[in-house]
């Protein structure tokens, strides 16, 4: 083999990593329901609970986004979780997290919080300023049968020790998780093979991504316009993407600056059922989350 057929190898591999063949259409937009939580946290549910099967391994997304701090700052005082994961990006702001594994740490700006409750975990999320802006996300990711009753984990990542790539037109990604152009996220997860990318595209850049066919993927819009196969997705929007076989991948454009999350997942394809802030696979297993958490030992570590 000569140098010219080595350098064209080369350049094909590169562009096939770039490429998307075709990409996945929009299904389904959603403007997502205003609600309030914790201590009348004011927020925006864009995943609800009647997208949870077609969104599988995800449960729910929150964006909470206000100026004014009586619309966050009672927070989210002492409650429990069993059987998910919770991630928290803060776009602004800052949250003091405490739990009842011993945890506790300070969310600020562009940093993450991924917090596993597993088999239990009580825990506070207090907004710790009283004036300005507080942005973020909160999303839930669900944990298999198998992992609903593992112990507890929790980590902060601030937004410096998030692995951060430029691609070539210009997009700025945040991988928060999952595997972007050869760049790890924060988390991996073997089972639902979370993705969870934050991207800044500037004007008139384009952003492609590989996704398995059978992956659940949405696209939340917070900053501008954005364009997939052809249709506009505005900000404070959710762009469910179809899962097109044919599709290998999805295409993001921006005509003017814009700002996105970009989330897939393996779907688990096992019986969901929600109590509040227990998700697991039977009633019977939310009776006993139920009765752990009255009894005061959901919470214990042993
Ligand atoms: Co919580």
């Amino acid at each position: 083999m000569n140098g010219n057929q080595l350098g064209t190898q080369k350049m094909n591999m590169t562009q096939h990593s770039n490429t998307i063949q075709r990409s996945r259409s929009v299904e389904q937009l959603v403007s997502g329901q205003a609600t309030s939580d914790g201590a009348g946290v004011k927020l925006t549910r864009l995943l609800t609970q009647n997208l949870q099967r077609r969104l599988d391994p995800y449960l729910m997304l929150d964006a909470f986004g206000s100026d004014n701090p009586d619309d966050y700052i009672a927070g989210f005082p002492d409650h429990p979780h069993r059987g998910f994961e919770t991630i928290t990006y803060m776009i602004a702001g800052r949250m003091l997290h405490r739990d009842s594994a011993g945890h506790e740490g300070l969310l600020q700006n562009g940093g993450v919080q991924w917090m596993t409750a597993g088999k239990g975990v009580i825990h506070s999320e207090i907004p710790q300023q009283e004036h300005g802006v507080m942005e973020g996300f909160q999303l839930w990711l669900n944990l298999h049968s198998s992992e609903k009753m593992n112990p507890p984990w929790y980590h902060d990542f601030q937004n410096e020790q998030l692995p951060k790539l430029l691609s070539d037109q210009g997009v700025s990604v945040t991988v928060i998780a999952g595997v972007c152009q050869g760049v790890s996220g924060a988390v991996c997860r073997d089972i639902t093979q979370p993705l969870y990318l934050d991207l800044h595209l500037p004007q008139g850049s384009s952003f492609a991504q590989p996704l398995p066919a059978e992956h659940n993927a949405f696209v939340c819009v917070y900053r501008g316009t954005v364009t997939i196969a052809g249709q506009s997705v505005a900000a404070k929007h959710m762009a469910i993407l179809s899962n097109d076989p044919l599709a290998d991948g999805v295409i993001i454009e921006a005509s003017g600056d814009a700002k996105a999350l970009l989330i897939a997942g393996k779907p688990l394809h096992e019986p969901i059922v929600q109590y509040g802030p227990f998700v697991m696979n039977t009633e019977q297993e939310i009776h006993q989350a139920i009765a752990d958490y009255r009894a005061g030992i959901l919470g214990e570590s042993a």
